[in-house]
């Protein structure tokens, strides 16, 4: 007999779904959902999102069926990066809100049972911080010069960078700064934009400070930390060149003077101690881009992070064979450390995965063509319930539930991502990702705010909203609402280390986790598989007949062998 079976399994209610426990361990298996406060939703009606926003609609996000928020910088900033350059750790920015908006929320969130990770950014702080205007203004020899990294210039009148470093949004490292007797003076290290001087991790001072702001956001009752460039605190003695003019080609593939250095693992063994003492297994993740995921693996070693972000399989290409050597590359390297994998398709900083699977392979993180829409959401969804599949946490960026492609017409005037304006970086398209997400059909910026939104967003950006894909079978949002939902229900989906591959034709991905399979076909054809079971959900249509089973290209399925 031949059965159609249709996309979208029912989805489960959320009180079902909700797990009653708050597991200690809660965090080897979470899906973690990043909130861009300034596009999520705003409460305000001034175009920007924030904190209250986030708050009013956690109901949402609970009946997604996440376990945790993260939510990107809300601090006090003059926005030169987004929020990523601080000025005072331990405020809101008036444009988010304020402390008692921040309390309410991780409040709320926690009476739903979500847990709120908040974003710290300790490589570098805002211009603006008190500590770097009290150095500027204080001049040469000031103590709180040693704060930062401020050296005097080579060539003869100091003209020059005291290094070869680049910014990762292109340009010089170094900015020269004019004293206050207004004469040409020393140089500042920022590895970002010049607004964003790095701290000396070497100086006592700023461990102090950031394990006194760690205190700071524990007491208020953060549930953990997002570390901003956990890779790069701690540079190499003496700011040593690195003697190669292409710092873009050896960036993620080598370790470099200024980041990877492995006395960054010292700062986290003493925040792990902080972390401790708190009740309620609060975590830290990782942002580490390293070369490898035996380097990223240094990171969550027992006494340091419990979480690291997987840069390598975001970056990996809608290709069968890719993706399985990433899975057991990272499986292999978390194994002896104990930390469980974490897997990511999209986030604050990357084209969103609907559009770089839109486009050609082996293109990078950053796509500046829409592509072939409709490929790239098949192979969107599918490459969601692969990651779903896997053992480990999953992070999910806000607006991917609805399948959103980047936004990648955006008029130059509009932009504010710093790293455009920098030219050469190796980011400068992540305004396309950061456009606010639509949350009703149609009315003012489709439901984000009562008065336009920050960035606009494209037309038909309506029919992607909440608002129409709620309810609607085979949409991308009930989708990941069914298989949020089947991790809850299903003990093997993310537990454990390991997957048992089983044979698949070439181009697809087939493998066992206790009672659950799960078979991706990336290749661009439809091919036949084994029904392995219970038909539990797939990503496009799927017909089963006689015990095998048709997936389409670009198609992933879920089946359990229980009844
Ligand atoms: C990584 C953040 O994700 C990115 O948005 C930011 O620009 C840099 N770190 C600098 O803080």
């Amino acid at each position: 007999m031949t059965q159609q079976h249709s996309v979208i399994a029912p989805a489960q209610t959320p009180a079902k779904a909700q797990r009653s426990d708050r597991r200690g361990d809660w965090w080897r298996d979470a899906v973690i959902y990043q909130v861009y406060p300034r596009s999520f939703a705003d409460s305000n009606g001034d175009g920007m999102g924030d904190l209250e926003g986030v708050r009013a609609r956690l109901p949402y996000l609970r009946d997604l069926g996440i376990d945790a928020v993260w939510l990107s910088p809300f601090y006090a900033s003059p926005q030169a990066d987004a929020g990523y350059d601080v000025a005072d750790y331990r405020a809101v920015d008036p444009m988010f809100g304020n402390l008692l908006d921040a309390d309410a929320l991780i409040r709320d969130a926690h009476g739903l049972g979500l847990r709120i990770i908040v974003d710290l950014v300790p490589n570098h702080s805002s211009d603006q911080h008190e500590w770097f205007k009290r150095a500027l203004g204080e001049g040469p020899g000031s103590p709180l010069r040693e704060r930062y990294h401020f050296r005097p210039g080579k060539g003869e009148h100091g003209e020059l960078p005291p290094n070869d470093w680049e910014s990762i949004f292109g340009g010089p490292a170094w900015t020269r700064v004019t004293e206050p007797d207004g004469s040409a003076g020393e140089w500042y290290l920022h590895l970002f934009a010049p607004e964003q001087p790095d701290f000396n991790w070497e100086h006592p001072a700023v461990g102090d400070e950031f394990r006194s702001i760690l205190r700071f956001w524990l007491d208020i009752g953060v549930d953990g930390f997002r570390i901003d460039v956990a890779h790069g605190l701690v540079k190499a003695e003496g700011l040593p060149d690195l003697g190669s003019h292409d710092q873009l080609k050896l960036l993620g593939n080598d370790v470099m003077p200024f980041f990877d250095q492995d006395g960054v693992h010292d700062v986290y063994r003493q925040w792990r101690t902080v972390l401790d003492e708190y009740a309620g297994e609060r975590i830290f993740v990782a942002e580490a881009w390293t070369p490898t995921v035996e380097r990223t693996a240094n990171y969550v070693r027992p006494d340091e992070l419990h979480q690291a972000f997987n840069f390598q399989y975001l970056s990996t290409d809608w290709d069968a064979e890719e993706l399985r050597t990433v899975v057991d590359r990272t499986l292999e390297a978390m194994r002896p450390v104990g930390a469980p994998a974490t897997w990511v398709l999209s986030n604050h900083d990357v084209t969103r995965h609907a559009t770089r699977f839109a486009n050609p392979p082996g293109l990078g993180t950053q796509i500046r063509t829409a592509g072939d829409r409709e490929l790239g959401l098949r192979r969107a969804r599918a490459a969601t319930l692969l990651m779903l599949a896997l053992p480990g946490s999953a992070y999910v960026y806000q607006g991917e539930e609805l399948g959103l492609p980047d936004v990648v017409d955006l008029p130059d005037e509009v932009r504010q991502d710093p790293a455009y304006f920098r030219g050469a970086g190796q980011d400068g398209f992540r305004d396309g990702c950061r456009v606010p997400i639509p949350w009703t059909r149609d009315g003012s910026s489709y439901g984000f705010g009562s008065a336009g939104s920050w960035l606009p967003q494209p037309d038909g950006w309506g029919e992607l909203s909440i608002e129409a894909q709620t309810g609607t079978p085979g949409s991308t949002l009930e989708l990941y609402r069914s298989a949020l939902a089947a991790r809850r229900t299903q003990p093997d989906l993310g537990a454990g280390d390991s997957v048992e591959w089983l044979r698949a034709p070439e181009g697809v991905l087939a493998f066992r986790r206790g009672e659950f399979v799960c078979v991706a076909n990336t290749s661009g054809e439809s091919v036949t598989t084994s029904a392995y079971g219970r038909l539990l959900l797939a990503s496009g249509e799927v017909t089963e007949a006689d015990g095998e089973a048709k997936l389409p290209a670009d198609t992933t399925v879920w089946w359990t062998t229980t009844p």
